[in-house]
């Protein structure tokens, strides 16, 4: 019974209880059949019931309406509305319910602008901080040049150098933002071409031959492939992300000896492309935080060795943008696996 119904019902009843009143006078006082009076109280009673009813409802789809008209925020048509009275009018509850998931959803939006204001004011925060490094630093070294020192046989030279460096720096940061703003921004457009995914990453074994055997680490694949193994996807983007990966494996992997590994596993509708090395490995509680942006479980080791903190970060981006996904499991003292998957061609 709907809410309405039980209102009127008991309205009724009260309002019976006077037109009971009033039969029982009329029938004693005057010479009407019992059955007669009967039925014409029942109808009074029905009728009266019936009319409070409409009222009720009449009322409470005027306040409904309101509500409705508030949480939905938009205009409906005629015959929307009466379904919805209809709806509406099944039970109060439906109401009730409807309030506290369009507030739980409010509540929800809120606490995500909330989310996203901490994450900006980090995120702005830990932009400034990068760029002032290098930025004091030729500030420094041009202060000191100027000061004299640009006479100086024995350091202007390297003075000069380092600002260099640290210029380069500079643009590496703004260049990596800029990859991860496009990326973001949905400026990038994805120019997927069917390739073969094990000649990308022989050229990038050969790019980086050098650094490896300057601490004497090797490049090898889980097994002997004779067949290429085609993939559809940005070749150009793909490029970027298996650099950041390999190079990540080379710095970041054992520090003589190391073994990086570049496997492929058959998925059905896709390829699991995972790059392993067999370094120090990632704690459990910077694993989680390693794709965020400038994260860094070792700061002065990664700056060390030219990291921005932004190379997972574009990784993960590129990976999305191909509505692929990423993860990483990692043991300490025996290693870090990054897998990722792409499209079979
Ligand atoms: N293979 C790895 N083994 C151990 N730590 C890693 C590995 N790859 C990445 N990391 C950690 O993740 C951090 C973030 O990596 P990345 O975003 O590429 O930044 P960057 O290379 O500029 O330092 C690195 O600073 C490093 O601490
Ligand atoms: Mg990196």
């Amino acid at each position: 019974m709907s809410e309405s119904t039980r209102l009127a019902f008991r309205i009724t009843l009260i309002i019976g209880v006077f037109y009971f009143i009033g039969f029982t006078f009329i029938y004693l006082n005057t010479s009407i059949d019992f059955f007669y009076i009967i039925s014409i109280f029942l109808l009074f009673l029905i009728f009266t019931f019936l009319v409070i009813r409409l009222h009720i409802e009449n009322y409470i789809y005027q306040k409904i309406k309101v509500i409705y008209k508030t949480i939905h925020n938009q205009k409906r048509n005629k015959s929307k509305q009466l379904r919805d009275r209809e709806q509406s009018l099944a039970s109060i509850e439906n109401v009730h319910h409807e309030v506290i998931a369009w507030s739980k959803e409010y509540q929800d939006q809120i606490d995500e602008l909330k989310r996203l204001e901490i994450y900006r004011k980090e995120y702005i925060g830990n932009i400034s901080h990068e760029l002032k490094t290098p930025l004091f630093n030729i500030q420094g070294y041009i202060s000191t040049l100027i000061d004299g020192g640009i006479e100086d046989e024995s350091i202007n030279l390297k003075y000069l150098t380092r600002s260099e460096k640290s210029v380069e720096r500079l643009i590496k940061i703004v260049e990596e933002l800029d990859t991860i703003s496009r990326i973001e921004s949905g400026e990038l457009v994805l120019n997927k071409t069917r390739f073969n995914i094990l000649d990308l990453v022989k050229e990038i074994f050969e790019l980086f031959e050098v650094e490896a055997s300057k601490k004497s680490s090797q490049f090898f694949f889980n097994k002997n492939y004779d067949h290429p193994i085609f993939v559809f996807a940005d070749r150009l983007q793909l490029h970027t992300l298996l650099t950041n990966l390999i190079s990540n494996a080379i710095k970041y992997g054992a520090s003589k000896n190391g073994k990086i590994k570049i496997s492929f596993f058959d998925m059905n509708e896709n390829v699991l492309v995972e790059v392993t090395d067999n370094g120090p490995g990632i704690s459990k509680e910077d694993l989680p935080r390693i794709f965020e942006r400038f994260y860094r479980t070792d700061k002065a080791r990664s700056r060390d060795a030219g990291g921005t903190g932004l190379g997972l970060a574009i990784v993960k981006h590129i990976v999305e943008a191909h509505n692929q996904v990423i993860n990483v499991r990692s043991t300490i003292g025996l290693g870090t696996t990054f897998a990722f998957t792409l499209k079979k061609a």
